[in-house]
């Protein structure tokens, strides 16, 4: 299995550019089952979460290429209403597939998620709002058993922002029977970008960037043909190696205003902060500020950049307070940092970070996806060199992300 061997000490410089954001691909691959043609999904990143949904779609019998950061999907002949335990259960996101199964062929086999590293990962919003709009469906040796005639129109109220749920009744609704209301529809920049593309596709939506959707039912929709939206993840992430660095980043082809919640964070740490359209220029700190950080729903600060940001006050001057609800588990980085001479409590959904001076470098091991960012981040700033062991789950949502910091100076080289 790869590792990283990080050593720590050299400031980042220069520029890096930000590939396709990884959580609108996977919907927008799903969203293409909706359809019966040829499907283009351009600006994709060659990522293993893009690769296991690949692998799903050919199982379903979407003919997959990929060339030139680009998918192009052939979905005339899908027919295998299955999504087997194997997928779903390495990769939660396979949970896409149900919708548009039921909208086009009336039924779906899917396995259900079960756990994941940053806590469990219920889909009963997903559930729920399918039976509202006439779906039937059985729990069987932990597959779910979908059918329905015709999907129809619902109101559909969710009592918390859900991101997955919120696609998924999207993806329902647009050619069901009816009007479907969705009341507190979640508002990431990812969910914004699918219902441009289903917009785009000619799905009949209203509402888009509130949290109130009116969706009416359309006949047929036209194939993707879409470019994807900057990952503000990778983004963030990269402007979080440049504060920890001490160094003068410009991240480029990235969306500013979808990380104002970051930059808020990093100014008050104490880093000088620009953009334009497309573009943030970060020069860190001399002195990083201890900050506190409680993570919501967008444009709240994002849970997928608190472990990024945990990272950073392990060597701020002070002590923050990082809390985190929407995944309250996410902190598996936490026991991975203290053996790198971090100095932090966990308190329930809470970590207390004391600020230290110096990290040092130990053989450290990545959980989940988030937490290995942060991993490689503290590697970046440790003293000595710093071994990373399960790098998989880094490979998971950044490509090559070695390449990328050692273009900014970084010193950190995969072994294989
Ligand atoms: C998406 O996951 C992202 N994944 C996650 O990114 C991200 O952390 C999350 O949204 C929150 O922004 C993809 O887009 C592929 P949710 P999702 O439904 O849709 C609870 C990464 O690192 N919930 O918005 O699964 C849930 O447990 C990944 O790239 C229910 O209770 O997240 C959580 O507490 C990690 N029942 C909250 O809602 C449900 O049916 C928000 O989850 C669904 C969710």
């Amino acid at each position: 299995m790869d590792k990283l061997l990080i050593s720590g000490g050299n400031s980042l410089k220069g520029e890096i550019s930000i590939a396709g954001a990884k959580n609108a691909v996977l919907p927008a691959m799903a969203v293409a089952l909706l359809t019966e043609g040829d499907s283009e999904i351009r600006n994709v990143p060659l990522l293993n979460d893009i690769k296991m949904m690949s692998h799903l779609l050919r199982i379903i019998g979407t003919k997959v290429d990929y060339r030139d950061n680009t998918l192009y999907l052939d979905t005339k002949h899908c027919s295998f209403c299955e999504a087997p335990y194997e997928l779903v259960s390495k990769m939660r996101a396979s949970i896409y597939v149900l919708s548009p199964l039921l909208a086009r062929f009336g039924r779906a086999h899917v396995s259900l998620p079960g756990g994941c590293a940053i806590g469990a990962r219920p889909i009963d919003l997903h559930l729920k709002s399918l039976q509202k709009m006439g779906v039937e469906i059985k729990i069987e040796n932990g597959y779910i058993n979908a059918q329905v005639d015709k999907l129809k129109g619902a109101d559909i109220f969710f009592d918390k922002s859900s991101v997955g749920a919120t696609i998924t009744v999207l993806m329902a609704a647009v050619t069901a029977e009816g009007i479907t209301n969705i009341i507190n529809a979640a508002i990431e920049p990812e969910v914004i970008y699918i219902i441009e593309l289903l917009q785009a596709m000619g799905a009949n939506i209203t509402g888009k960037s509130t949290t109130e959707l009116v969706v009416k039912g359309v006949k047929k929709l036209k194939p993707v043909d879409t470019e994807v939206i900057a990952d503000r993840i990778e983004a963030g992430t990269f402007m979080i190696a440049a504060a920890i660095t001490r160094g003068d980043v410009k991240v480029i082809n990235c969306i500013p205003h979808h990380l104002f919640s970051l930059m808020e964070k990093l100014q008050e740490a104490g880093c000088q902060l620009e953009y334009g359209p497309d573009w943030i220029h970060i020069i860190a700190a001399k002195k990083i500020r201890s900050v506190n950080i409680t993570t919501k729903p967008y444009p709240g600060f994002p849970t997928d950049l608190q472990a990024q940001f945990l990272a950073l006050m392990t060597v701020a001057e002070g002590t923050s307070i990082i809390e985190e609800n929407i995944f309250p588990e996410r902190f598996h980085h936490v026991p991975e940092l203290n053996r790198l001479d971090a100095s932090i409590e966990l308190d329930d959904h809470r970590a207390i970070i004391k600020g230290v001076k110096e990290l040092s470098s130990a053989p450290v091991m990545a959980t989940d996806l988030r937490a290995s960012a942060a991993l490689v981040l503290a590697g970046l700033t440790a003293k000595g060199t710093t071994t990373l062991s399960r790098v998989y789950h880094l490979d998971r949502g950044y490509e090559k992300m070695e390449n990328k910091l050692q273009k900014l100076g970084a010193d950190i080289v995969r072994s294989h």
